[in-house]
């Protein structure tokens, strides 16, 4: 696994870049990624542009070594062109402008700007397409950072229009599949239909369905413009797009068909302040992030990629975004550096080189202090480099537990939550959760990933459940476990005629129910909140309420789950079902991961006390760290 560092050299005087060049290869670091925010100083004014800096910047990397991750700069279109084309905005659901003045200030769907999006593509990759220097391209910046994958411009509302008819074929077929007789909603034609936005009260589902749909279709488009450019100009580089942590807004497997590798930047700290996570954990873990935070994106990330995935931006200190945003407990930056290599990543790249003084992250911190002397996360850099020498070569990771992730299943939830706090992503991160309580791997795949390897397979929440999946699940050889409301839905947002899960397992789910905070379900060790589903079917349960209702049945080696487990329980479910797996599932303590890759084993202690893991090392070769795990402390053993 490589180390690198994003870093702005149009933000620094020139002056300053030998030196940064030399310590960032002093430091250990063989990539730099460049470039995705310097639209306004490559090209000052239209069609004028300013190749020199950037020449001499690449030039200077390449000179000490260091590879280039080039970023397109379209994140941040200057403000010329915004001045030249100002219906490129981005359109907000009040119907008001999102404008100029911070970033991906852009609409997805106006075509003047794809084209502007092109041509700057183009321009960067004919000069530097073969440089080289230049071992890889990040397409963009943090597609739908801000909430921008959706916008409600005319631009959209008109590709909207489009996407429907290739969709629906002819405008009987779109009425009898969003159900528009209910309420008088039907149209007559296409040209009828409008974003399903600023309705007096919910709009139709399938309606607001295929909205999502298109506007996912459009990040993939958008994304596509540019890789078909960097394929053709820049043969043999690979070609990233840096993900986010927890974020929904398109189908990120669909954007990643077009890449070599996913990328995903990794905020431990602002994900764990800014999610569900209770005020205890978020406490316990204010420094070290909660335990499955940064793994849950790393097994994500590593599927989207087909196996290939790096952390383009890894937090090095405290960040400025979050609502509160504390500093790294001493070591956890080296922590999460070692968790992204135990995980299979080829490359862990730290954002930022140097905290800048001035602008709006000013208060977000770098390796480097704005005054250019090392600041803890330098140190911590350092001795990644040494444990990641030490360490050598980590191997495959290892197939043991599938986790499926549909991001067309998630905005079903989000569509309809029925519940203001049922969160699909929440519930499959639960899962994950208790897998990993277990020391097991996991890895989380696309509803058509095949499935041959795998000892278990996990279905957290799927109310669309493709055909292939169906099949995938009933030729494992292994215990399934199914969550509440899939097979809810058809792909049309309707309930199935023959009720859900719609023909999964013999049984139907003849009612739902969500439940509000305080309002419980009495179960034999276990309490159920937030949702339950009445089930009819003649499966035995192997999990009741406490007045005999089933909570959980079984179906040869699968299970379904009619309502959100708490934590008891999904850990009975995790040793029962991985025990039958032959995986070996064993308790950890509060706080302790675990992880496989290869011959290698990692320890990592997330809890704010010292652990002991003699009882893991028994045997073992020790490669980093002992039988004292302080917090924050790894371990590597084979
Ligand atoms: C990411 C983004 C970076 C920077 C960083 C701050 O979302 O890609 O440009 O803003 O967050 O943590």
């Amino acid at each position: 696994m490589r180390l690198g560092v994003c870093w702005y050299p149009e933000q620094w005087p020139e002056e300053w870049w030998a030196d940064d060049v030399r310590r960032m290869a002093e430091m250990g670091l063989t990539r730099v990624r460049i470039g995705e925010f310097a639209w306004s100083r490559i090209e000052p004014d239209p069609c004028r542009f300013d190749w020199g800096w950037l020449d001499r910047a690449i030039d200077l990397l390449h000179g000490a070594g260091l590879g280039v991750i080039l970023g397109t700069p379209t994140a941040t279109p200057p403000k010329w062109l915004v001045d030249r084309m100002p219906d490129m905005l981005a359109i907000d659901r009040a119907g008001r402008p999102r404008r100029f003045g911070s970033r991906r200030h852009y609409d997805f769907s106006h075509t003047g700007y794809r084209a502007e999006a092109a041509r700057i593509t183009r321009a960067l990759a004919e000069r530097y397409g073969r440089h080289p220097g230049v071992v890889a391209w990040q397409t963009d910046n943090e597609y739908g950072c801000h909430f921008t994958t959706l916008s409600q411009s005319a631009a959209a509302a008109a590709a909207f229009r489009i996407w429907l008819v290739r969709r629906h074929g002819n405008i009987d077929a779109l009425n009898r599949a969003w159900g528009t007789v209910f309420w008088s909603q039907e149209y007559r034609s296409f040209d009828e239909i409008d974003p399903p936005t600023l309705t007096v009260t919910e709009p139709n589902p399938a309606h607001v369905l295929d909205w999502r749909r298109f506007a996912s279709d459009e990040v993939v488009a958008f994304n596509r413009v540019q890789t078909d450019i960097l394929r053709a100009a820049s043969p043999g580089r690979d070609l990233m797009h840096n993900f986010m942590g927890f974020f929904t807004e398109f189908d990120h497997h669909e954007v990643a068909r077009d890449l070599d590798v996913a990328g995903w930047d990794s905020y431990p700290l602002g994900f764990l302040d800014q999610f569900w996570f209770s005020a205890e954990e978020k406490l316990r873990f204010a420094r070290q992030g909660g335990p499955d935070i940064a793994a849950f994106h790393h097994d994500l990330y590593r599927g989207c990629g087909r196996g290939r995935w790096w952390v383009v931006e890894q937090q090095p200190g405290p960040v400025n975004w979050a609502s509160w945003n504390p500093a790294p407990l001493p070591g956890m930056v080296r922590l999460w550096t070692l968790e992204a290599m135990a995980h299979g990543a080829e490359l862990v790249s730290y954002f930022r080189w140097r905290q800048a003084p001035f602008a709006q992250e000013q208060l977000h911190a770098g390796l480097l202090r704005p005054d250019r002397e090392d600041d803890q996360g330098a140190h911590e850099a350092r001795q990644a480099a040494a444990d990641i020498a030490a360490i050598g070569a980590a191997g495959p990771p290892p197939k043991s537990v599938a986790l499926i992730l549909s991001y067309e299943s998630l905005w079903v939830t989000e569509i309809q939550p029925q519940g203001r706090d049922f969160n699909g992503l929440e519930l499959a991160y639960e899962m994950y959760a208790a897998l990993r309580r277990h020391g097991l791997d996991v890895d989380i795949l696309p509803p058509d990933a095949p499935l041959d390897g795998y000892r278990m397979a996990v279905v957290p929440c799927l109310p669309i459940m493709p055909e292939a999946l169906r099949g995938a699940l009933a030729r494992l050889d292994g215990p399934v476990l199914i969550g509440p409301r899939t097979g809810s839905r058809t792909a049309d947002f309707r309930i199935p005629d023959a009720l859900p899960p719609d023909g999964q397992l013999p049984l139907k789910v003849v009612r739902v129910e969500s439940l509000r905070p305080g309002l419980e379900l009495a179960g034999e060790g276990t309490t159920v909140r937030r949702w339950f589903e009445t089930l009819e079917t003649a499966l035995p349960a192997e999990e009741s309420l406490t007045d005999g209702r089933p909570l959980v049945v079984r179906a040869g080696a699968a299970r379904y789950l009619a309502g959100w487990p708490d934590r008891a329980l999904l850990d009975r479910l995790v040793e029962r079902l991985a025990g039958e797996a032959g995986l070996d599932p064993i308790p950890l303590p509060d706080g302790l991961r675990l992880r496989r890759a290869g011959d290698l084993r990692f320890a990592f202690n997330y809890a704010p006390e010292p652990l002991r893991i003699d009882g893991l090392l028994a045997d073992a070769e020790v490669l980093v760290g002992g039988p004292d795990l302080p917090p924050a402390g790894v371990a590597v053993w084979r």
